[in-house]
């Protein structure tokens, strides 16, 4: 049979890392496929720019158009990122009859419920599954492994830029900005790496993830997002002395009145698996009805990790190639016509657990004052630490860790609390997860 011809848009990190290992991996990789896969062109900005793979044999553009229009290619990887460009680029090739992989998790988020219905008017698939967690097929077990159950909850470390730098912060003491640039120069991060620290790439997997968990369109724009920036060295280590960990976190939940969305730092108790997820390595914890909890574990970014699930796709699409179009499996795992349209939840009437951090004067009188604001709320404290630090005066910073109550309820005693001349600045507050 006539090899499958492949053409690659951008040859950076993730795109020489899939010819690398399609090249290395060939044989192997056609005994599973049924088919040869041949990279016959490649759409790069800068040709004169050194490669980390071999380029020698496909042919390069400066114009990823012609890729997408080229008669003989059937399959488009998408490696390029950023969403607009590569969206116009996507409709193009989808429009030619050509099937697309794609690692691009911006892309899918913002404009996948318009591509997946090209797609299935084409009769061509838009595959994806490089675009969540980088190397765990997470895509795969949740769209099939999982199918007979309802999806309670999902929760996940799902940015392994944010993560290497909460590690290395925490193991190390490395300040964030240097561990953000070894994760850039490791080719971890995203082209722009407020997408990384700010919660947005995470957030883009999580809208992607509770779109195929719990069957609604994919609804980017109502997800909730705090990055990782203002954790404090203090932060992590008080955490630890209470038992936790601080993870940024993706958790989307399905609830009677909706569906939570959200992604923030989160304390998780250390005894919590996730909670020992450290470094670049992604994980994601699924609670499914039949199944109960499953976790999924594995390396989140960069070349070759990222590679395995774009070649993965890849032979998923050859083996789907002669395979009639309605009894594939469908882009967000139900039926196009099953969707639902659940609300997803605003940030003020979601419940969860608190860690408050303050600094405030130190003399008696001070705690019962923001007891009382927290009592108005009906906040219940469950753990309280005060630290002495030496040099501070009439200064101490108190801990509080809360039970579980509405952020709506958090944000007026926080107001409150914040409006206290016994207290200085503003509090910090991280949001805590038992994940049982
Ligand atoms: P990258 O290293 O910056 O590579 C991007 C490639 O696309 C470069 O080769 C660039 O060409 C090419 N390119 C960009 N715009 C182009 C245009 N307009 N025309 C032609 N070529 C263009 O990025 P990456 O890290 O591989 O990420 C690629 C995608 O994978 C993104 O969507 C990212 O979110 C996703 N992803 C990345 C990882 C990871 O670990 N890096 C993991 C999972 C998913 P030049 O080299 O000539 O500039
Ligand atoms: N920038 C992303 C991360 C790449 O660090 O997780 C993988 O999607």
């Amino acid at each position: 049979m006539k090899p499958v011809k492949v053409g690659v848009l951008g040859l950076g990190t993730v795109g020489c890392g899939s010819v690398n290992v399609l090249t290395r991996n060939a044989a192997e990789i056609a005994r599973r496929a049924g088919r040869q896969i041949e990279i016959s062109m490649a759409a790069v900005r800068d040709l004169e720019r050194p490669r980390i793979c071999e380029t020698e044999g496909i042919r390069l553009t400066t114009d990823p158009f012609e890729v997408a229009n080229d008669p003989d290619i059937d399959i488009v990887l998408e490696l390029m990122g950023g969403t607009e460009f590569a969206r116009e680029v996507v409709v193009q090739a989808l429009s030619q009859g050509k099937h697309v992989v794609t690692a691009n998790k911006a892309l899918i988020a913002t404009h996948g419920n318009e591509l997946f219905e090209l797609a299935q008017e084409k009769g061509v698939m838009v595959a994806f599954e490089a675009a969540v967690a980088g190397g765990i097929p997470i895509i795969k077990a949740i769209r099939e492994g999982l199918a007979a159950n309802q999806i309670q909850w999902l929760a996940g470390i799902i940015n392994g830029t944010g993560n290497f730098i909460l590690t290395e912060m925490r193991d190390k003491g490395r300040a964030f900005d240097d561990v953000l640039k070894e994760a850039q120069e490791l080719g971890y991060a995203e082209a722009d790496p407020t997408f990384d620290v700010e919660g947005i790439d995470a957030a883009h997997k999580l809208t992607i993830l509770a779109s195929i968990a719990f069957g609604i369109p994919l609804q980017f724009d109502k997800a909730m997002t705090e990055g990782i920036t203002k954790i404090t060295a203090e932060d992590v280590s008080y955490a630890e002395e209470l038992g936790y960990r601080i993870k940024h976190l993706g958790v989307a939940r399905k609830t009677e009145a909706g569906v939570e969305l959200r992604v923030h730092p989160t304390l998780i108790p250390e005894r919590q698996l996730i909670a020992n997820v450290d470094g670049v390595m992604n994980a994601v914890l699924v609670m499914g009805d039949a199944v109960g909890p499953t976790l999924y574990y594995g390396a989140g970014a960069g070349d070759e990790p990222t590679a395995s699930a774009v070649v993965a796709d890849t032979v998923d699409v050859v083996r789907a190639l002669t395979a009639d179009p309605e009894n594939r499996v469908p882009h967000l795992a139900f039926q196009p016509d099953a969707l639902k349209d659940l609300p997803i939840l605003s940030i003020d009437d979601i419940e969860t657990a608190y860690y408050l951090r303050m600094e405030v004067e130190d003399r008696s009188g001070v705690l019962a004052e923001i007891t009382r604001i927290l009592g108005e709320e009906e906040i219940s404290i469950e753990a309280f630490m005060q630290k002495d630090i030496e040099n501070e005066g009439s200064r101490a910073p108190i801990v509080l860790l809360t039970h579980k109550t509405e952020e709506g309820r958090m944000n007026r005693a926080l107001s409150a609390i914040e409006a206290l001349d016994c207290v200085y600045g503003s509090v910090m507050r991280i949001r805590m997860e038992t994940l049982d």
